[in-house]
């Protein structure tokens, strides 16, 4: 064993006392499990694994895992990977040039995907420790250095020279290959297509259909679940195209195409923001929608470019806000439910795709906040937002994006967090809820519990605006005070 390899002896602090006992999956692999960078047939390397919590858990989604560890697994098999796992390891470094070699030595061994996690400076108050190098020793002897979530997806850009994606706050993934970036950005805009079952031609047909009037477009063979494709191969694609035509419903498909035309000027947008490839590198579903809803991909990018430059303009911004069909508008932002963000118009929902790249979407929110004076989202999360007709602020993340500067405020030790009201005005008018949401407001403006909004906003004032009025609330019914 050389040197470098069981180099923890000349370790300037107690690295190995960070790892900790994982019995369930660490925050970065399930995200990247969710975002279908680790499959089933992956290779997985999980580069300074720690005690290996993590290298057990992936053995359950994939056969092919590995794991190495300076200190703990220095036997382990550091071998050319699909992802390559580095989680909470370059923070735990306290020589620069280490943590950059660290992060060099994890993307050489990098097939696909490089998965980086770091600890986020939000968790500074956490932390105490003496001023040591670039970060905090702890009494432990244990280092830290916290990223912010701009620096961090910057730091491994500048070492792998590849464009990145912030995952989540905290995660960062670089791949090798631009094709598998695209892929990454075009699922997080469009999700899969969703085909209904079929287990005949006809019922084939009828999904090919239905494909076909929320798309916008005749799919092809290529974009179909196999055993579709296999029970359709009688049939050649003009035939396909003839009965599909004749069957689907022409409004349907008119509107199908305006909402897939806005999702690829979308998708655009983003890419330009992240960096955009070559059309080829596109996924096939991209490419057949430009090919479908525009004259040419140079005119399909032209009409994003434009879009992505109304970003720029508040009295634009403003407008689309004030023209939305959803949210609530206030003086300084307007505030989105998660389940009607994509209701919202095309340049808004870029607006948030493209803070989201920046630093990273939380796993958990409910509202996001879009300002309209300055460029910046943030993300709140009101865990009990159905069912609690005044739901409390648990956390929120913002991301300035002039300055690419993020906060990060927890409000769960508070006696007195934020609360919400109105609950409709955040979801689409169409929404289930809605009604019984805009039942309640109604009876608390009845009962005067509106009167002073300056004391509304937290929970003690709320409280006592209801022992004034003399009501409680049941569940989603307001009922007067026992
Ligand atoms: C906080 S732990 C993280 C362990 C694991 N990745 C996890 O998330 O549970 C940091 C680990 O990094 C390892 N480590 C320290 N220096 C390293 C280096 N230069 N290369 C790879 N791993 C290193 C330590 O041995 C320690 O196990």
């Amino acid at each position: 064993m050389s040197l470098t390899d069981r180099a923890d002896e000349l370790w300037e602090s107690e690295r190995r006392l960070t790892a900790i006992g994982r019995t369930s999956l660490s925050v970065p692999a399930r995200q990247a499990i969710v975002d279908q960078q680790i499959r089933p047939n992956s290779s997985v390397l999980d580069y300074g694994c720690g005690r290996g919590g993590d290298v057990r858990a992936l053995r359950e989604v994939t056969s092919n895992v590995e794991g190495w560890d300076p200190h703990y697994l220095p036997d382990g098999n550091r071998r050319l990977s699909d992802v390559v796992l580095l989680t909470y390891v370059l923070n735990v470094i306290e020589d620069p040039d280490e943590r950059c070699r660290t992060l060099l030595r994890a993307w050489e061994l990098t097939k696909e995907t490089l998965v980086v996690a770091t600890r986020l400076v939000w968790e500074k108050s956490k932390l105490k420790g003496t001023g040591f190098r670039d970060g905090v020793l702890t009494s432990r002897r244990t280092f830290q250095h916290l990223f912010s979530a701009g620096e961090l997806r910057s730091y491994v850009e500048d070492a792998t020279g590849v464009r990145c994606v912030s995952a989540a706050p905290g995660i960062v993934y670089a791949f090798k290959r631009d094709e598998a970036r695209l892929s990454y950005l075009a699922r997080r805009i469009a999700p899969s297509a969703i085909w209904l079952t079929s287990d005949d031609a006809a019922s084939a047909i009828a999904s090919v259909v239905d494909y076909t009037e929320r798309r916008g477009r005749v799919p092809r063979v290529e974009e179909m679940p196999t055993q579709m494709a296999e029970l359709l191969a009688h049939l050649n694609t003009a035939e396909l195209q003839r009965i599909v035509r004749v069957s689907a419903d022409p409004e349907k498909v008119a509107e199908g195409a305006k909402r897939s035309t806005l999702t690829t000027l979308l998708f655009l947008g983003v890419e330009l923001f992240n960096g955009r490839g070559p059309f080829g590198c596109l996924p096939l579903f991209v490419q057949l929608d430009v090919r479908a809803f525009f004259s040419s991909y140079k005119e399909a990018c032209m009409r994003s470019d434009r879009l992505l430059l109304k970003l720029r303009d508040d009295a634009y911004v403003r407008g689309a806000m004030n023209g939305a069909k959803v949210g609530k508008i206030t003086p300084t932002a307007l505030y989105v439910h998660r389940r009607a963000i994509d209701h919202m118009p095309v340049v808004l929902r870029l607006y948030e795709h493209c803070a989201s790249l920046a630093a990273g979407r939380p796993q958990e929110w409910t509202l996001a906040k879009l300002r309209h004076q300055g460029r910046g989202v943030s993300w709140l999360d009101y865990p009990e937002f159905d069912t609690d007709p005044h739901p409390r602020l648990r956390s929120s993340y913002m991301v300035d994006l002039t300055t690419l500067k993020t906060s990060h405020m927890s409000y769960e030790p508070s006696q007195n967090r934020p609360l919400l009201h109105r609950k409709h005005e955040f979801l689409h008018p169409a929404d289930p809820d809605v009604p019984k949401y805009r039942r309640l407001t109604d009876s608390e403006l009845r009962a005067g519990l509106y009167a002073n909004p300056h004391l509304i906003g937290t929970e003690q004032g709320w409280e006592a605006e209801l022992v004034r009025c003399g009501r409680q609330l049941r569940g989603h019914r307001l009922i007067k005070r026992n």
